[in-house]
């Protein structure tokens, strides 16, 4: 989407003096200490929680968070490639949207989260970087029942990631078939991730990267990706409906395929439609877009990354190109 302008100060978030973020941590060995190793700086990573920047090792959440206990949360996951954010306002919107569904009021700091993300990525000293943004319910006694007077957590991770340079090759990988196991609410992105999580498992040790999910023989989605099809040159893909999240990439590729010639058929599609396939292809924010070549063991078509893959993956990078890179 739009490009944006460089770092505007952070506004003051609620819980800023609630002192919730300020309680000493159980040391615990983190994946951004191997990160500062390597580059040799002793440079702490920075965490944005509760309205405060705080240094990842003094950042700690109540024991009686209600995200920790009940998942009650919502969360969202948003790229950043040469320091600007790739359709943040998509990603605030979904936010906006799955606190609906659940019903958590929508506090007034929401629409500031993207100048807290632009001055996390700032403080970190990262470019590209991945954000992760979380929202739960609060902390309460443990209780179904909603807390009254409870104040929302609010949690933001920047972690280093891929240039579009490096994130821009076109991976060709190979995923599984795996019953899909979630609730019936997909569309909302819930902390609730378990089933997810057991799937991207079982195909990890299969040596694939995506669990392709299936409810009976209905195609919906991959774990953490959205699932395209080709087929007789048109681009298939599950309704955005509660059975699916609203893939903000799956959205991009919707909105970029016409340009390139390829009509778009938001529709159901079966196991057998998804094998006999001319291209599989799943996309999300980590992944970007990236070819499935085998199913199951089974070869999608010749086997090999495919032509309209092809061109979509080009046509994403350009637009993160032209968007965030200036280029
Ligand atoms: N996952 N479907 C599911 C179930 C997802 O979890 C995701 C994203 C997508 C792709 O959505 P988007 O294009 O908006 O990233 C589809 C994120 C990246 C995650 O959980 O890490």
């Amino acid at each position: 989407m739009e490009a944006r302008k460089p770092v505007k100060p952070a506004p003051t978030l609620p819980g800023k003096d609630d002192g919730r973020g300020s309680q000493a941590a159980t040391p615990v060995r983190r994946s951004w200490e191997w990160l500062s190793c390597r580059s040799m700086t002793a440079i702490e990573p920075q965490v944005y929680l509760n309205g405060q920047f705080v240094p990842r090792s003094q950042a700690t959440m109540d024991i009686e968070d209600r995200g920790a206990l009940f998942a009650d949360g919502v969360y969202e996951v948003l790229r950043y490639f040469a320091g600007r954010p790739l359709v943040l306002e998509d990603h605030l919107q979904r936010l906006r949207l799955s606190m609906q569904a659940i019903r958590l009021t929508e506090p007034p700091w929401v629409t500031g989260l993207g100048h807290v993300s632009d001055e996390l990525v700032r403080r970190n000293g990262l470019a590209d970087a991945t954000l992760y943004w979380q929202v739960t319910r609060g902390s309460a006694p443990r209780d179904h029942v909603f807390p009254k007077g409870a104040t929302p957590t609010v949690l933001a991770i920047a972690y280093p990631a891929p240039s579009i340079e490096q994130a821009g090759q076109l991976a060709a990988v190979e995923a599984i078939l795996h019953e899909d196991l979630r609730w019936h609410l997909c569309s909302i992105k819930s902390l609730m991730l378990l089933p997810n999580v057991l799937a991207k498992n079982r195909a990890v040790e299969s040596g694939a990267r995506e669990a392709i999910l299936h409810r009976g023989n209905r195609i919906t989605e991959g774990t953490s990706t959205s699932v395209f099809i080709v087929r007789s040159g048109e681009l298939w893909t599950h309704p955005a409906d509660q059975w699916i999240l609203g893939g903000i990439t799956r959205r991009l590729l919707i909105g970029l395929a016409p340009g390139l010639g390829v009509p778009v058929v938001e529709r159901t599609y079966t196991v057998e439609q998804l094998l006999t396939a001319d291209e599989v292809l799943i996309c999300g924010t980590t992944t970007l877009v990236a070819a499935v070549v085998r199913v199951d063991g089974q070869p999608i078509g010749p086997g090999s990354v495919g032509p309209l893959t092809r061109q979509l993956h080009g046509a994403v990078v350009d637009y993160i190109k032209r968007n965030c890179c200036g280029g």
